[in-house]
C-alpha cells in the first residue's frame, strides 16, 4: 500500500541565540494535497519550512519522508529528492537574466562544455508558455518589478517537477488577477498528485485553495484541522489565542487644506499625466493591478526616480524633489514595498534600522547619541507593533518576514513626517498586527498626517481610504469617494 503521507515531521527543535523558534512542533502533510500552515509573525512557520528544504538543521526530531526517515543535508539534497521551495524573501541575482536565474547551479552545458544560453532561453520560454507566463526570459531580473520577480521564483519552483513543493507566502507581492493564475496552477499540479505546503497570511486565499490546516503559536504546534473544519474567526482564535475582528480601524479625521498636489506628471514608459491632491488627515488610496504604475508613481515624488515632467506642490508652494534626501527634506516619508531597498536584509540592529532616517533627533548639540531617548522610544514601537525579538540590538535580517515589516514602520512613525507613503503596509503581517497597523494610520490622520496608500488587497482600500484613485496601465482612472468606492467600481477601473 503506498504511504497516506508525503512528509511527517516529529517533535522538532530549533533554537537560535535568544529566540527558541521551533519547540517540538509536529506536521504531517497527506499525498496530493495543499496543506496551509498559519501563524502570527514569528510563529516560526519559515524556519520549519527551511529545515525542509535542508537550509537549517533541526536541532531535534525526526523527518519522514514518502516514508522513510531521511536527514536533509542542504538545498540540492532537497530538490533532488523532489522538494522544492518558494522562497518568502525574493533574492534574483540582479544582473543576471530571468533564464539564468531560472536555472542557476543546473545551467545547460553545449559539447563543448560551454553554458548553453539559447537552450537556457529556449528551456524557460517552454516553462512560461506551459505557465502562461509573459515575461521575457532574456529580460534582466534588476528590470523586473517586485511582482515579476515573484513569479519568476513561483516558476523556478515548478520547473524542479517536484513531489512537495514548499510556498512560503507566495503572493505578498502580486496582484488578484496573478493570484488567480496561480490557483489554475496549483490546482493543475494537485490533479498531478503533486502536495503543496501553503503559507499565508490572506484567510480567504487559505480557505479557497487548502484542504487541511496547521496552526503554530509561538513556535508551538497548535492543532490540524480539515479546512472545512474552520472558519476565519476560530482559525484565527487558534493562531492567537483570543479573538480579533477582521475589522478596519477608521477613526473619522477631520480633513483640512490641500498637503501634497501632483499635476500632470510623467515619466516616461511608465506613466503619463498623473494628477491627484491628498489633505492634511486624509488616507488617499492607491488601487489597481500589478503594472499599473502605482509604485512608479509615488517613487517619483519620493525623487527616486524624478519625473519626466509635471508639477509636485507641498503646502501650495512648487517643490523640486530630486532625491529622497530632498523629500525627507520636505517632511515625506516612504515605506518601500521592497524591503530589500530599504535595507531589511543588512547586518544592522533593529535601534540602527528604526532610527536612521530621523537620527537628527536624537543627537545632543555636542553630536552625541541620547541613548535613553532611543531605547525609550524604538522599545515603545516594538511593543506597540508587538515586534517579536529578543531585544533592540537584534539584526533586522533575524526577524521573521512581518516582523521586519514592522520595524521599517517604526522608522517613519518615528521620522514623524507630514505626509506619509505607504506601499503595501501590511504586506506579510498578520492579522493581529494588521489591524495595529490600521489603528496607527487612522491615529496619524487625526493629528493631520497626509498618508498616501498603494494596496493590492481590496478590503484594506475600502476599509482605510477617504478616498481612492484607480490606476491602469500608468494612467489614472478615475478617483471614487469613499462613499462611492466600492469592489465592483475599482475592479471595474482597475481591469480596463
Ligand atoms: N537566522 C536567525 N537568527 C536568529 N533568529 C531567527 C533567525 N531566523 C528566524 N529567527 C527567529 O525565529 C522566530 C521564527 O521566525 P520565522 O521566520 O520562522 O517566523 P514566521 O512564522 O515565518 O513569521 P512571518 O509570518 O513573519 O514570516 C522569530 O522570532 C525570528 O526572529
Ligand atoms: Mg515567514
Amino acid at each position: 500500500m503506498s504511504e497516506k503521507y508525503i512528509l511527517e515531521l516529529e517533535n522538532i527543535t530549533k533554537t537560535f541565540p535568544g529566540v527558541k523558534a521551533l519547540d517540538n512542533i509536529q506536521l504531517k502533510v497527506r499525498k496530493g494535497t495543499i496543506h496551509a500552515l498559519m501563524g502570527e509573525n514569528g510563529a516560526g512557520k519559515s524556519t520549519l519550512m527551511k529545515i525542509i528544504f535542508g537550509i537549517y538543521t533541526p536541532d531535534q526530531g525526526r523527518i519522514k519522508y514518502k516514508g522513510q526517515e531521511i536527514k536533509i543535508t542542504g538545498s540540492k539534497d532537497a530538490l533532488s529528492r523532489g522538494i522544492s521551495m518558494i522562497h518568502q524573501e525574493l533574492s534574483p541575482v540582479p544582473q543576471m537574466t530571468v533564464a539564468e536565474n531560472i536555472f542557476l547551479g543546473r545551467e545547460a552545458i553545449t559539447a563543448f562544455g560551454w553554458v548553453d544560453n539559447k537552450k537556457m532561453v529556449e528551456d524557460t520560454q517552454k516553462l512560461f508558455e506551459s505557465l502562461k507566463i509573459e515575461i521575457d526570459p532574456k529580460a534582466k531580473m534588476i528590470d523586473l518589478s517586485i511582482a515579476s520577480t515573484q513569479i519568476v521564483e513561483i516558476a523556478t519552483a515548478i520547473s524542479y517537477n517536484a513531489d512537495l513543493i514548499i510556498m512560503d507566502e507566495p503572493t505578498s507581492a502580486i496582484t488578484d488577477k496573478e493570484v488567480e493564475h496561480l490557483f489554475d496552477i496549483i490546482e493543475s499540479l494537485k490533479a498531478k498528485g503533486v502536495s503543496i505546503i501553503y503559507i499565508s497570511h490572506k484567510m480567504d486565499e487559505i480557505f479557497r485553495i487548502c484542504d487541511e490546516i496547521t496552526i503554530f503559536r509561538d513556535g508551538q504546534y497548535v492543532g490540524t484541522k480539515s479546512a472545512n473544519e474552520l472558519d476565519q474567526e476560530s482559525l484565527i482564535q487558534m493562531m492567537v489565542g483570543r479573538e480579533i475582528k477582521q475589522v478596519f480601524h477608521k477613526d473619522k479625521a477631520e480633513i483640512g487644506e490641500v498637503v501634497l498636489s501632483v499635476t500632470n506628471m510623467s515619466r516616461k514608459g511608465k506613466f503619463s499625466d498623473i494628477s491627484f491632491e491628498v489633505r492634511k488627515g486624509e488616507i488617499l488610496g492607491i488601487s489597481g493591478l500589478m503594472g499599473a504604475g502605482r509604485t512608479e508613481v509615488i517613487e517619483s515624488i519620493f525623487g527616486i526616480h524624478p519625473p519626466d515632467s509635471g508639477e509636485i506642490q507641498i503646502n501650495g508652494s512648487k517643490v523640486k524633489i530630486r532625491s529622497p534626501r530632498d523629500a525627507i527634506k520636505h517632511k515625506i516619508g516612504l515605506l518601500t514595498e521592497d524591503r530589500k531597498l530599504t535595507g531589511a536584509f543588512l547586518p544592522i540592529s533593529i535601534r540602527d534600522n528604526m532610527i536612521i532616517s530621523s537620527i537628527d533627533n536624537f543627537l545632543y548639540k555636542s553630536g552625541f547619541i541620547k541613548g535613553k531617548l532611543v531605547d525609550e522610544m524604538c522599545s515603545m514601537f516594538v511593543e506597540r507593533l508587538s515586534i517579536k525579538t529578543p531585544g533592540l540590538n537584534q539584526l533586522i535580517m533575524n526577524l521573521s518576514g512581518g516582523n521586519q515589516q514592522k520595524v521599517l514602520l517604526a522608522r517613519w512613525l518615528l521620522n514623524n513626517p507630514d505626509i506619509l507613503i505607504l506601499d503595501e503596509p501590511t504586506r506579510g503581517v498578520d492579522v493581529g498586527a494588521k489591524s495595529e497597523i490600521h489603528k496607527l494610520m487612522s491615529r496619524l490622520a487625526q493629528t493631520g498626517k497626509a498618508i498616501i496608500m498603494i494596496s493590492s488587497e481590496l478590503p484594506e482600500v475600502l476599509g482605510m481610504s477617504d478616498r481612492v484613485v484607480v490606476m491602469h496601465e500608468g494612467f489614472k482612472k478615475g478617483e471614487l469617494s469613499r462613499d462611492e468606492a466600492n469592489q465592483e467600481k475599482i475592479m471595474e477601473m482597475a481591469y480596463s
